[in-house]
């Protein structure tokens, strides 16, 4: 297998701009949240085609295209790969998966265009594609690559023998997987195992489980919140810095993407790295998660 590419110099902590469309900021106000971003040390922005039904690489990149000066503080990380059926791509027929040369070649296209930017710091394929055919898209990659158009490559959601098989033909960097104290799956199924045996940073989605950590009354969510509420106070920081220390406690060195809209909200992630949980903290969020002690 590949030895792995050169991760670009992404911040510890990423801000993912998935909802962006939904805060409903005036350009002004995104340039400002971008701004503060990179004030605070987060300087890798998490995107998607598909982010906003299409549109949110392209609020995005207004901000750039006013505010050039920014494109070298931060590193862009962007996916493919979806085919969304949506009115901003009409001939779209069914929600699918697509890998070839000519879906991924005009998905970066499209997205140099709508980021205004030169480069891609890191593409990701968003979901894995039963049709991929793992020669095509590493000669893709490589093409990209000398192209100057994409930096580094990585996977999302591949479960390990997904990822072995694109990583044998070409260096990947990642994988982007859901990690939270509610979705622990990727501790179990070898994907963070091979991440740590391969030296393969994971970023994580959502890593407050998409914020039903603090809203949901379902069952598992109640028995987390009653653990770590006072775990929080122990540590003398909120839940949400908790439930980041212990995303980062895993060996595999993860990369959170944070996915809100709210400055104290990114300080509250940021605050975690100062924060390590004792192994049994971590284990005692594992049982309240799982609603039952190790074996
Ligand atoms: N690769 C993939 O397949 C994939 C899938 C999903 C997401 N992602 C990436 O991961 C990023 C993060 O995902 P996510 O947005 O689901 O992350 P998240 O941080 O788990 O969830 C964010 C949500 O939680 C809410 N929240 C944050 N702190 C809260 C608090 N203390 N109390 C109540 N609600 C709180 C936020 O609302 P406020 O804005 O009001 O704080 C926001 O609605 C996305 O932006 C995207 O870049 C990737």
């Amino acid at each position: 297998m590949q030895k792995p590419a050169a991760l670009p110099p992404l911040s510890p902590i990423a801000a993912g701009v998935w909802r962006m469309a939904e805060w409903k900021l005036t350009a002004a106000e995104r340039l400002r949240w971008i701004e503060q971003c990179l004030d605070l040390g987060i300087t890798t922005f998490d995107h998607a085609d598909i982010y906003g039904g299409y549109t949110v690489e392209s609020l995005f990149g207004e901000v750039l295209g006013a505010a050039p000066a920014l494109r070298s503080k931060m590193q862009l990380v962007t996916k493919c790969g979806i085919r969304l059926v949506c009115p901003a791509r009409p001939q779209h027929r069914v929600k699918s998966y697509d890998t070839s040369r000519a879906h991924v070649v005009a998905s970066v296209e499209e997205s140099l265009r709508a980021l205004r930017t030169g480069h891609i710091d890191l593409l990701l394929i968003h979901r894995p594609d039963a049709l991929m055919d793992p020669n095509e898209l590493a000669a893709v990659f490589d093409s990209l690559r000398q192209a100057g158009k994409v930096r580094a490559f990585g996977v999302s959601n591949h479960t390990p023998s997904q990822l072995a098989l694109l990583h044998r033909r070409t260096p990947l960097v990642t994988n982007q997987i859901e990690l939270s104290i509610l979705q622990m799956g990727a501790l179990a199924d070898g994907t963070l195992d091979q991440c740590t045996d391969l030296g393969l940073r994971p970023m994580i989605w959502s890593p407050l489980g998409g914020g039903r950590l603090f809203t949901s009354q379902d069952e598992q969510a109640q028995r987390v919140r009653a653990v770590l509420k006072p775990m929080a106070q122990r540590y003398g920081v909120s839940a949400a810095t908790i439930a980041y220390a212990w995303i980062l406690r895993h060996p595999s060195r993860p990369i959170p993407i944070a996915g809100s809209g709210r400055v104290e909200a990114l300080r509250e992630a940021l605050a975690a790295q100062d924060v390590r949980l004792d192994a049994q903290d971590w284990y005692a969020l594992w049982e309240a998660s799982m609603g039952r002690p190790v074996q």
